[in-house]
């Protein structure tokens, strides 16, 4: 059995690798490293690079990078019938990945052995004073307005037609578990769900991968963990004063709790900034949900269910 840890990376193509680096910055993420054709870009975390950046015509995405704890778990992997060997990868950090490819066609690089990076310093998270607990004494709420810090890629969302058959491939390939499942009306026929991760068999995030239904097979944006709940405002209010796009937020989400907000890239795809998200215990039994626009948000802009997974702006 192949179980993941974690995501790892994801790979965009985008037709101009300036304007997108002048995205990220803003975003929070930070140059790694610029190769031939591609900008690797890390958080602050011990990550080598959570986003690769690949010069191309077209835009959207490449591959999405899962790690795993052994080399032994590549060559169980590089079994499957629908996977590469096990192969080098030829990026700083090394490592060793094998490419398969889901049932919608997407790349997913399995992979181990990236050297990790010393972490970037970045400031504590706030301390809150509650109304029945009050922790801050003698000391002030100033965070800077500044990009919003990523330290790491937390879960990248779907869309597809063909739930069932990718939920089975997730499970049977990646080890990975649903959360909670969203159904359409038929709660015997679930339409989309959010799957965590088994391979620590520790409390890990409530969804590292989610699928939304759709007319085709997408990704519908990718997500990066920031510090604290005013990282989250503060980089939103960094954005804006930037010019960039922003499609929703910020909010918080009912299925995985996280303050959210998200945006567009220059080329548009989506990608979001997330704080404050549930974790779970890998094997957790999921729950059912009616997909509806009350099933998004408990607080935030209004965005009904509709538009959110069209990327259009109300
Ligand atoms: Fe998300």
């Amino acid at each position: 059995m192949v179980e993941v840890l974690d995501v790892q990376y994801v790979a965009f193509g985008q037709p101009d690798l300036a304007r997108a680096e002048a995205f990220f910055v803003d975003f929070g993420l930070l140059v790694q490293h610029r190769g031939d054709g591609e900008i690797l870009f890390r958080g602050h975390s011990d990550i080598q690079y959570c986003y690769v950046a690949v010069k191309s015509e077209r835009s959207g995405p490449l591959a999405i990078g899962m790690r795993v704890a052994s080399l032994t778990m590549l060559e169980r992997a590089a079994q499957y019938p629908e996977a590469s060997p096990v192969e080098e990868i030829d990026r700083p950090g090394g490592g060793y990945r094998v490419r398969l490819s889901s049932p919608d066609g997407l790349l997913f690089d399995l992979v181990h052995g990236v050297a990790p990076v010393e972490p970037i310093p970045m400031r504590d998270p706030l301390v809150f004073n509650q109304a029945v607990r009050k922790e801050r004494k003698g000391d002030w709420q100033r965070a800077p307005m500044e990009p919003a810090g990523v330290l790491r890629l937390g879960h990248v969302a779907l869309l597809t037609a063909n739930f069932r058959e990718n939920a089975d491939w997730l499970t049977s390939r990646l080890g990975m578990r649903a959360s909670d499942l969203l159904f359409d009306g038929d709660p015997s026929n679930p339409v989309g769900g959010f799957f965590h991760c088994t391979g620590t068999g520790d409390w890990t995030d409530h969804h590292t991968i989610a699928f939304f239904p759709a007319d085709a097979a997408a990704v519908h944006h990718v997500s990066f963990e920031v510090q604290d709940v005013d990282a989250q405002f503060l980089g939103n209010k960094y954005l804006v004063s930037k010019g960039w796009r922003p499609l929703w937020g910020v909010g918080r989400h009912i299925l995985g709790s996280q303050i959210f907000d998200y945006w567009f890239d220059p080329a548009g795809n989506v990608v979001e900034h997330f704080t404050d998200g549930d974790l779970v215990k890998p094997g957790a039994q999921p729950s059912l949900h009616q997909v509806s626009d009350d099933s998004l948000a408990q607080w935030g802009p209004p965005l009904p269910v509709a538009n959110f997974l069209d990327r259009r702006v109300v």
